[in-house]
């Protein structure tokens, strides 16, 4: 069974995914700040996987500062959780997870600080079981949805890496595939960090399902040979009127889908729909520096695919608008349009739950 992250009790392993086919390096590590630092350079990624590290970062820190007195203890805490907050603003996860570990610092601010630390680590691994059966309910729940025989298309990493448990998209293919279906899968590559040729293709091996690594401007072309049955993605966040904010070139993706008529999912945990954004627009989109696009990187060795100097527009990510998505599969349920309707229902019913 992969899985992106583990906590032993006293650290926090994880895959390091820039070093991703060439290496698999696992980091342990007891220190917020590598945590902190593997989040920003997408050591760890994915928005659920951003998420329970950042959890696990403040637990972290908290044991750390466990010695201070309590105003200390508090003040020292409440500064790191606003550094892990800003590690990456797209993905609401983090948000989702921190508030979470926040509640842990509020309810008990009368109690010793070592006691607090521990409510907080206790915290940190429930919300990556959380994610873990997430994960699981996103599977079962877009399985039924997949065809046997069918040829699917995904963009980015999905899977296992991008998340504590077995991945989102990723993992409602991985789902079919165990329940029989035969399914092949068209992987963009995903530029300019190649999350789709270095990470999906990777884990799809493992997982033994068909697939063919294709370049991000390819997509449309094998649509209109009608080589492409559907269209599935994860999102880094998602607005109550189900508009859709995930990996650049998503957007392209759903467009050609919805000229060829092909259906477009979106699979994500409902701790990715902010119940604050009404729509896309709301939603940051998180910048990242030129030379992820002006070189090619493959560890750590960086070469140059541009001029010295070239002027670089680097967005992570992009708005997909809610009518070009066929359903939003989600660990409560699939739900169609209208999603103001749906999406509400179902943001009311995991209120309700948890
Ligand atoms: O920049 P990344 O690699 O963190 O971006 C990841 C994506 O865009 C994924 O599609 C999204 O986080 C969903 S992961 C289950």
């Amino acid at each position: 069974m992969l899985r992106a992250l583990t906590w032993t009790g006293t650290s926090l392993r994880y895959i390091d995914q820039t070093k991703l086919p060439l290496e698999e390096s696992v980091i342990e590590t007891t220190d917020y700040r590598d945590v902190v630092q593997a989040i920003k350079r997408l050591a760890i990624r994915g928005a659920p996987a951003i998420g329970v590290a950042g959890a696990f970062a403040a637990a972290l820190a908290a044991r750390e500062f466990a010695r201070l007195s309590s105003v200390y203890f508090t003040a020292e805490l409440k500064k790191v959780v606003d550094d892990i907050r800003t590690a990456r603003p797209t993905a609401v996860n983090l948000r989702w997870a921190l508030d979470r570990m926040c509640l842990v610092l509020s309810s008990s601010s009368n109690e010793p600080p070592e006691l607090i630390a521990e409510r907080m680590v206790q915290r940190a691994q429930e919300i990556l079981h959380d994610d873990e059966e997430r994960c699981r309910a996103i599977g079962e729940n877009g399985a039924p949805l997949l065809k046997d025989g069918w040829d699917i298309l995904t963009h980015c990493n999905t899977g296992a890496l991008a998340t504590a448990g077995d991945g989102t998209a990723l993992n409602v293919i991985r789902t079919a595939a165990e329940r029989g279906k035969h399914l092949h899968v068209f992987v963009d590559e995903t530029r300019p960090l190649l999350q789709g040729a270095r990470l999906t293709t990777w884990e799809l091996r493992r997982l033994s399902i068909p697939h063919t690594l294709i370049t991000d401007g390819m997509g449309a072309f094998l649509m209109q040979q009608g080589r492409v049955n559907a269209v599935i993605v994860g999102a880094d966040r998602i607005a109550m009127n189900g508009d859709t904010v995930n990996k650049v070139g998503t957007y392209s993706v759903a467009l050609a889908a919805l000229y060829h008529r092909i259906p477009f999912f979106v699979a994500a945990p409902l701790t990715t729909v902010d119940a604050s954004a009404a729509s896309g627009k709301e939603i940051p989109i998180e910048e990242r520096g030129a030379d992820e696009i002006t070189t090619i990187r493959n560890g750590s060795c960086g070469v140059a695919v541009a001029p010295k100097g070239t002027a670089v527009y680097a967005p992570a990510f992009d708005m997909t608008p809610a009518d070009l998505i066929t359903a939003i599969i989600t660990d409560g349920g699939v739900v169609h349009p209208p999603y103001e309707e749906s999406l509400r229902k179902l943001m009311e019913d995991e209120k309700g739950d948890s």
